[in-house]
């Protein structure tokens, strides 16, 4: 169990950005990851649509043997977490939402936190009710930001077009001149800590921008503390990349995103276990 790989999925290459993060904050663990890039976006999808993929691609790492399952996609966690933690009871199941809700509050000290997302996972409310439970007198400004999944993936995460897509979602929002700006911006979607550059233009530097990425490592390390690889393990990067489509495009964007080259030819082509449902 203890030398079970960890895994992980995404809708796309986004989950990239937390693979990142348990890369570097577990180096001794072995990782599968999943980006279901043939059905991506999951955001604008209805969320009986967005269960049946989570639960395909849980089954999918399930069948691979994986010791727990991380849901690196903050729509998915945001409408099929416990779906998938009903169907696959034998496994620990982490998701995104809480560790980016956890940072986000710790981040804050006026209480009034933007929250950009998927239009799916800003309608579930997942992130409000997370932060409100943790910071019942927060103030929240919550957006869709659903261009920037788009940008990410083509990568296009810097220059003008990225700016001025940041500039029409949160100019309003990040106004200098308004003393009641949020303090704190959670970027709840695994696509964008990829665009914090062009955020930031938009933001100011004051501004706190938080993610999921920094507390991943030990809500997994917690999720699963009976069953960490030993630090004599020490295998690094030890990761087995698994894709729905597109391995070509995968390999270009994912480089960026996980910060170190990814070969086609580490990306393995996989078909989704179609016959589960929710
Ligand atoms: N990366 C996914 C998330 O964290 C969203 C991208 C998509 O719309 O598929 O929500």
């Amino acid at each position: 169990m203890k030398n079970a790989p960890i895994g992980v999925f995404d809708s796309g290459v986004g989950g990239l950005t937390v693979l990142r993060a348990l890369l570097e904050g577990m180096p001794a663990e072995r990782f599968i990851y999943l980006g279901d890039t043939a059905r991506l976006p999951y955001g604008t999808k209805s969320a009986s649509t967005v269960v049946r993929y989570a639960l395909q691609a849980a089954k999918t790492l399930h069948d691979e043997g994986v010791k727990c399952l991380v849901v690196a996609c903050n729509t998915a966690a945001s409408v099929g977490l416990e779906a998938i933690r009903e169907r696959f009871d034998d496994l620990p199941v982490i998701g995104v939402v809480e560790p980016g809700a956890e940072a986000a509050c710790a981040a804050s000290s006026t209480g009034h936190i933007a929250v950009i997302a998927t239009d799916r996972t800003v309608h579930e409310g997942a992130y409000q009710q997370a932060i409100r439970r943790r910071l019942p007198q927060a103030r929240l400004s919550v957006r869709a930001t659903p261009l920037f999944v788009a940008l990410a993936e083509e990568g296009l995460t810097e220059g003008p077009i990225a700016e001025s897509v940041a500039q029409h979602y949160l100019g309003d929002l990040f106004n200098a001149s308004d003393p009641s700006m949020p303090d704190t911006l959670v970027l709840g979607c695994t696509h964008f800590p990829i665009l914090k550059g062009a955020i930031r233009r938009v933001t100011g530097a004051a501004t706190r921008i938080v993610d999921s990425a920094s507390t991943i490592a030990s809500a997994v390390r917690g999720g699963i503390s009976g069953a960490l690889a030993g630090s004599d393990d020490a295998r690094p990067r030890d990761v087995r990349f698994l894709a729905t489509d597109g391995i070509e495009r995968f390999a270009r964007v994912g480089s960026r995103f996980l910060n170190r080259t990814v070969q086609p030819s580490e990306i393995e082509l996989v078909e989704l276990k179609a016959s589960i449902t929710s």
